[in-house]
């Protein structure tokens, strides 16, 4: 019989059967269940482990590519998904090669890092966590599920859910910063973005929670090191922001490539199957991080291919990425009893039901629509809400005099640095699809926003080069102008994955450019782009302003230049801590008091003998072009029960002369308990927009659950006492007030 015949009789079989459980039975989830075991009943051994196999596309010269060998596995069932193909005749291209040419005709997966912008590209997450502005987080994660599906694709590797306090990882510019709250909060608002209307509608992709568990907390901040923490701290701080995640909804979870407590997460049954299942009751599928099967041989926990593969399929890992460890074993271990061919069957459910989710057994080629590819990518919407993703995410951090907002009548304006008309650098990295050629630098965004003044451009210094060469140049500009703008900070490239940093200063020469320029007396403004905390001290010492961009997206340059000029007042606020020595990280606002707290007239307290225990900014910090004033806290009761709540409210005036968004930040702490918890804890905060001489009232309930925490026998809940209510512009600067938990 011919090939296309059989599979066509596969198709229809699979359709009657799905018909026929379909018709009888009552519940929506019971109908999918059976239509995924219809299926399932129809499968090889071999078919079953091609579902739990994902392979790449690649990309050359030419364009993208599949490797031979992968071809030959799509048509033949021995692998289930791809990543990094996108585009609709491209997908369309592979989806053919698997419907058309295996037996039962199952469609593929299509998967993708969209993590902050597909085309349209995003600031970089760290940077619209800055923003904390959950609506335009949504939105952006929204626009990027919208990109991507109208290009074929079905699943996106995001939200990065990991928790970082150490600026020297370079993957600290993937996540939402330090915090425990914002990121849970943050995580929850991407999935919503992602996901959409639900899975299933053509312009919502599947979310994937990564890197699951712990990944941002890697021994001195080295990528890919080890992980030591207690359980307190990974249930305290790490694991919340996964778990908002699925709470929330997303149906995949991606696997970290470090080891926790000497066990790889890969491998970890109590990760992957005790916390992830059994706790938490994930029925999703799990992939892991790249080739993490295969590195479990070099972490030495598995002796070969073998071994490997039955320690990820007994953690409970259902997919393989591209290491192809379960297509080559699994077969053997489940026919040489093993691994129990059950272990398989419940992983191939869980993937099969994600593609019936999304409707690719009725349509394989659904996200298949040149129209919508068309209409939908890089639409002007979307540029404008990068743009304004990208105001809302930058944060002033030094405002001497008012040096900004700039005026648009300035003569001369010198535009100096190695980042001022750095294209590339601009979308940072991970930009997934996104084409940095379109991308908005500062220059030209300061050459769009006051065309009548005369802008002069030296670039001075490459970002990480010794050359001092360019310094002359950039001191002439300087003394040409009213006013100079330095736009300084890393490369795209030193952020992001494989990007530690050791020292976490300003690289190559450019403080000595800065030193150079500062010499000439000019009012000088820096623009910092960086995709983590750097330590510029002596920036912050003698520029008169600083404004931190990150590396603010396809937009970013328009973006800064409505800052600069006055059309846009920032009202970003750190969503992490700025350390003032890369000697005190992990410096995160929410520590412990410890027993000897900081006394300046006592040796024998916590702190260093060479540099000040405080950071240089804090978490929550920002600047803005108004100034606010705010009230006394109040509550409306001193004391609460378990069913009770206590709402807590402050007024917040603009008394200065421009429209200004406040972010009212709640703190939490407990000062005695059964285990030292921290100084503060974020646990509420919303964002107040006042026009001068408005006030407007911040309301906040605070209920058990907000006083809940791991108590000295790792219990979750409350303990009866009194509670600080702490109330302020950010962690720092903060009225208070007490309750008691009765
Ligand atoms: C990264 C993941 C990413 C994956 C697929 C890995 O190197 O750690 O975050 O999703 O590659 O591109």
């Amino acid at each position: 019989m011919k090939r296309s015949k059989l599979v066509f009789i596969g198709i229809v079989m699979v359709l009657i059967l799905t018909q026929a459980c379909t018709q009888n039975k009552p519940n929506a989830t019971n109908d999918l269940d059976r239509k995924v075991d219809s299926v399932l009943s129809l499968m090889t051994l071999e078919e079953k482990i091609g579902q739990m196999t994902l392979f790449t596309s690649d990309m050359d010269q030419t364009g993208a590519f599949i490797r031979k060998e992968y071809e030959e596995d799509i048509k033949s069932g021995r692998a289930g998904a791809i990543f990094n193909a996108y585009g609709v005749a491209y997908t369309r291209k592979l989806q053919e090669m698997a419907v058309n040419n295996t037996r039962l005709g199952i469609p593929l997966i299509f998967g993708y890092d969209v993590i902050h912008g597909h085309r349209t590209i995003f600031p970089v997450p760290l940077a619209e966590a800055a923003s904390w502005d959950l609506t335009a987080i949504e939105e952006a994660a929204r626009i990027a599920a919208i990109e991507a599906s109208a290009e074929g694709l079905h699943w996106t590797f995001a939200p990065m859910c990991d928790i970082s306090r150490d600026p020297r990882w370079g993957r600290i510019v993937e996540g939402a910063g330090e915090d425990v709250y914002l990121a849970s909060e943050i995580a929850r608002a991407r999935v919503r973005g992602f996901q959409g209307e639900g899975i299933g509608s053509l312009n919502s992709v599947v979310a994937c929670v990564k890197h699951y568990a712990a990944y941002g907390a890697p021994q001195a901040g080295r990528d890919y090191h080890s992980v030591d923490m207690s359980e307190r701290t990974l249930r305290e701080t790490f694991l919340p922001p996964y778990k908002a995640a699925l709470d929330e909804g997303a149906l995949t979870v991606m696997t970290s490539f470090n080891d926790l407590n000497g066990i790889p997460a890969t491998a970890s049954k109590y990760l992957m199957t005790e916390i992830l299942r059994d706790e938490w009751g994930f029925e999703g599928f799990v992939v892991t991080d790249y080739t993490s099967i295969m590195e479990l041989m070099f972490h030495g926990v598995a002796g070969d291919t073998l071994e490997a593969s039955r320690l990820s399929i007994e953690a409970g890992v259902d997919m393989d990425m591209q290491a192809g460890f379960y297509q080559k074993a699994l077969p053997q271990l489940v026919r040489n009893g093993k691994v129990s061919e059950e272990l398989i069957n419940t992983a191939v459910r869980r993937i099969l039901k994600v593609k019936f989710m999304l409707g690719l057994f009725e349509d394989p080629f659904r996200f298949c629509s040149e129209e919508r590819e068309k209409t939908l990518v890089m639409s002007a919407d979307n540029l404008e809400a990068a743009r304004d993703m990208a105001r809302k995410s930058a944060v002033l951090l030094k405002n001497e005099n008012n040096l900004l907002p700039l005026s648009k009548d300035l003569k001369t304006i010198a535009v100096i640095g190695p980042m001022a008309d750095a294209q590339r650098d601009m979308i940072g990295s991970w930009s997934a699809a996104g084409d940095w050629t379109k991308s908005i630098t500062l220059l030209t965004g300061i050459r769009e926003a006051v065309s009548q003044s005369r802008i002069i451009h030296a670039m001075g210094c490459t970002t990480d080069g010794t050359d001092m060469k360019g310094f002359k140049e950039a001191v002439d500009a300087a003394r040409q102008a009213d006013v100079v703008v330095l736009a300084l900070g890393e490369n795209y490239w030193m952020s992001g994955e494989a990007a530690s940093r050791a020292d976490i200063g300003l690289p190559g020469v450019q403080q000595e450019l800065a030193d150079e320029i500062l010499k000439t007396g000019k009012p000088i403004v820096v623009v910092l782009f960086t995709g983590r905390p750097l330590t510029i001290n002596k920036l912050q010492q003698h520029a008169q302003s600083i404004l931190l961009g990150w590396f603010p997206g396809t937009m970013g340059g328009s973006a800064l230049a409505d800052i600069l000029f006055g059309d846009f007042n920032p009202s970003g606020r750190l969503p992490v801590t700025f350390p003032a020595h890369v000697g005190q990280v992990p410096n995160h606002y929410d520590m412990r008091n410890t027993g000897r707290p900081f006394d300046a007239n006592n040796k024998y307290t916590s702190k260093y003998l060479d540099v000040p225990n405080e950071p240089l900014y804090e978490f929550g910090f920002g600047l803005g072009y108004t100034t606010f004033e705010w009230s006394e806290l109040s509550v409306n009761q001193t004391s609460m029960s378990e069913q009770d709540s206590v709402k807590v409210s402050i007024q917040v005036t603009n008394s200065g002369l421009m429209t200004g968004t406040e972010t009212v930040q709640l703190y939490i702490h407990d000062p005695v308990a059964s285990v030292a918890r921290p100084v503060k804890q974020l646990k509420k905060f919303m964002q107040l927009t006042l026009e001068p001489g408005q006030t407007g009232v911040a309301e906040f309930y605070i209920n058990s659950l907000d006083l809940s925490f791991f108590r000295a026998d790792m219990s979750f809940g409350t303990e009866k006492g009194n509670y600080m209510i702490m109330v302020g512009p950010s962690s720092n600067t903060i009225r208070s007030a007490k309750i008691e938990l009765i």
